[in-house]
């Protein structure tokens, strides 16, 4: 049976390795080594994900984790190069855009071991982002990159990678597939909604995390009281990122709105179904905001998610008070088309096609 390495090591990355080990395990065919670098290791960040989306247990966990950007990438690439030497594995595959990802695939490609890039191709043009660094750099070393949208095939085609020999498709984004398979479950599995004792339509779910907002306190504190104003309409349900917290807390901020811990993939869900709008900065709960039909009021300067923007059902606001508050008042009253389809389908086995095929390939 050919092998597999996937690295996970962030809480998007659970989600979407979820999906594709699952289709993994049905087939049969395929050995996967999950190895995870500990980026993420709160219990609600992450031993929540794997219990929850049955994700099969990492062999391996590198505890890698609180440390500077450059600290953490190396110490990571040196810990996957013994676990890659011992599995001698005929790819790997890497999920999105953290140092995780960068580690994985940047470690892989220099043993001369097949890189798979799940998300691939995705922009902000900010490269102020780490984010946006890692994505770029992983694109350019991964033989085979799953484009979520046709804006990310763009993308990679303006920076010539038709050019080059790596294999680019369009796969639709994988995230869908998760939202689809385990919003089936999460009204049996989750009781947030009646234990918050939160009210349909009543409340907003608003998640920030991102460097360029949690490192400037002046955009922290305007998201904040753009959301506590809000919170006098409508109640502020936000569960707290670690590194946020660890923010606010250190500068003594405190705001009135509703924060709890991180919460689980289920309770995710049940928040969604039930909320009047998402406030994020995050690039995933962008796009499941949509898949449950409601809008998004995106607390940053760009997006890699662009047709959500183009077709109403996003906005663009920054880290301004006034324009969080402005955004919210607007998309009360807005009456957007949700039936539009813009992620694909069946994602997790278009995926799992091409991964069989690249295995083929000597
Ligand atoms: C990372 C990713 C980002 C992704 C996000 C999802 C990078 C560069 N960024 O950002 O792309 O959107 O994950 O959440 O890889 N911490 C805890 N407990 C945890 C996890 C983190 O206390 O379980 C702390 C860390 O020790 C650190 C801070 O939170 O002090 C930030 O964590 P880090 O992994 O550096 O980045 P994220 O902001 O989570």
């Amino acid at each position: 049976m050919k092998k597999i390495v996937t690295i996970l090591g962030a809480r998007p990355q659970f989600v979407k390795a979820a999906v594709l080990s699952r289709v993994i395990s049905k087939f049969n065919e395929i050995e996967e080594v999950i190895v995870h670098t500990g980026q993420h290791y709160d219990v609600n960040m992450s031993k929540i994900f794997f219990d929850d989306m049955n994700i099969p247990t990492p062999k391996y966990n590198l505890h890698i984790n609180g440390l500077s950007h450059a600290a953490m990438t190396g110490q990571m690439m040196e810990k996957i190069e013994d676990v890659l030497d011992k599995e001698k594995p005929e790819a790997v595959v890497v999920y999105g855009d953290t140092n995780s990802t960068i580690a994985g695939a940047l470690t892989a490609k220099k043993m001369n071991i097949k890189v798979i890039h799940i998300e691939a191709g995705l922009r902000s043009f900010n490269m102020k982002m780490p984010e946006e660094v890692n994505r770029i750099l992983t694109d350019r070393i991964s033989d085979l990159l799953l484009c979520p949208t046709n804006t990310a095939i763009e993308n990679l085609k303006k920076e010539g990678f038709d050019n080059f020999t790596n294999k680019v498709v369009k796969s639709g984004d994988i995230m869908k597939d998760a939202v689809e398979y385990y919003s089936q479950f999460s009204g049996d599995k989750s009781s947030i909604i009646s234990n918050l004792k939160l009210e349909k339509n009543e409340f907003v779910l608003a998640t920030i995390h991102r460097q360029e907002n949690t490192n400037d306190i002046e955009n922290l504190k305007s998201i904040f009281e753009g959301l506590e104003e809000i919170s006098k309409v409508k109640m502020v349900v936000m569960p707290l990122h670690p590194r946020t917290k660890k923010i606010l807390d250190s500068n003594n901020l405190k705001y009135k709105i509703r924060v709890i811990d991180p919460v689980g993939y289920f309770d995710m869900m049940e928040l969604l179904k039930n909320c009047n709008l998402v406030v994020t900065d995050s690039g995933g709960l962008q796009k499941e905001a949509f898949f449950h039909k409601k809008h998004c009021i995106i607390a940053r300067e760009e997006t890699e998610w662009v047709e959500l923007v183009d077709n109403g059902i996003a906005e663009i606001v920054g880290s301004k008070k006034e324009s969080i508050i402005t955004s919210f008042n607007e998309f009360q009253k807005a009456q957007i088309d949700f039936s539009i389809k813009l992620y694909g389908n069946n994602v997790g086995e278009s995926i799992y096609k091409e991964i069989k095929d690249l295995l083929k390939q000597k």
